[in-house]
């Protein structure tokens, strides 16, 4: 049997299509929202990234401005730019594209952040939201990787979800999220002894380790649904944490790298700048 594909990009692009239809609305409002992506240094993985991310809000309609900094940009100067986007009336959120490089204070710059203006969901005031169950703005990752598995009807109330990578960009969102949705939730990490007995446990696996084939076919339960976060690049290939060949012959569902979770996270990080948008300045 092989496994139904949790397919990432075709959904990206049905939500960007309605994402487009509601930016229409706001425009008509006189409200066009827009994203600053703030990139410091030239982590070619990162500039990938905030390249798709100006994309996809062009593809919705969003305005967009991206700020790239050197490397060795001060921890102040950042934190000066930072307070002058929250001040932009333009701009409805913001995004530090992470990981910053060394020397800079990355829960400082989220924390400067304005939450009203926090499109990653990063900021601690909106992580406490989420961990204590108010709403509020989601983080892009685990915000797709739960949009992906309901466009599949991948029942999550009362399974097993293991999370395997405890960040706090994906792990430990993506286990709030998925206790939200009523799933058993076991997060893994580097020191989980026997990482195999537990994912084999998983109903519904979530890979979001960074290491290609960390996750092969013999860990899978036969028709779990498996979400691979990870992005690798292997001798110029992208591949994700698991093992894809073999492991789509045993899952019940799995999303490929490329074409998966990635494009989700870009769709839903403009739904989060159209919530914040018409969060801050009425809505459509
Ligand atoms: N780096 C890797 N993933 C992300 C993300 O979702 N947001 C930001 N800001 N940086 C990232």
């Amino acid at each position: 049997m092989a496994a139904e594909l949790l397919d990432g990009k075709r959904l990206a692009e049905e939500e960007l299509d309605g994402l487009r239809d509601r930016v229409d609305a706001l425009k008509k409002r006189g409200v066009t929202p827009g994203l600053a992506v703030v990139l410091v240094g030239d982590d070619p993985a990162s500039q990938t990234y905030v390249r798709n991310k100006g994309k996809a809000c062009e593809k919705a309609g969003v305005y967009s401005r991206t700020i790239i900094l050197p490397a060795d940009t001060r921890q102040s100067h950042l934190e000066k730019l930072i307070d002058e986007l929250n001040r932009d009336p333009e701009i409805d959120g913001i995004l530090v594209q992470l990981p910053l490089p060394v020397g800079l204070d990355e829960q400082r710059i989220l924390a400067r952040i304005s939450p009203e203006k926090d499109a990653d969901g990063f900021h601690v005031l909106n992580a406490g939201k989420l961990l204590t169950g108010q709403a509020t703005v989601l983080p892009c990752t685990p915000k797709g990787v739960i949009a992906m598995l309901k466009a599949a009807n991948v029942p999550i109330e009362g399974k097993h979800a293991v999370v395997v990578g405890r960040s706090n960009i994906v792990g430990k969102p993506a286990a709030l999220l998925l206790l939200r949705e009523n799933a058993t939730v076991t997060i893994c990490h580097s020191k989980t002894p026997d990482l195999a007995s537990m994912t084999r446990q998983a109903d519904i696996l979530v890979a979001a380790v960074g290491r290609a084939n960390v996750i092969t076919a013999d860990m899978i339960k036969p028709s779990a649904a498996v979400v691979d976060v990870g992005i690798n690049r292997v001798n110029g290939r992208l591949v994700g944490d698991v093992d894809f060949e073999r492991a789509f012959k045993v899952a019940g569902w799995i999303s490929p790298v490329p074409g998966g979770v990635g494009r989700m996270t870009v769709a839903m990080l403009i739904d989060n700048v159209v919530e914040l948008a018409a969060a801050r300045r009425g809505r459509a």
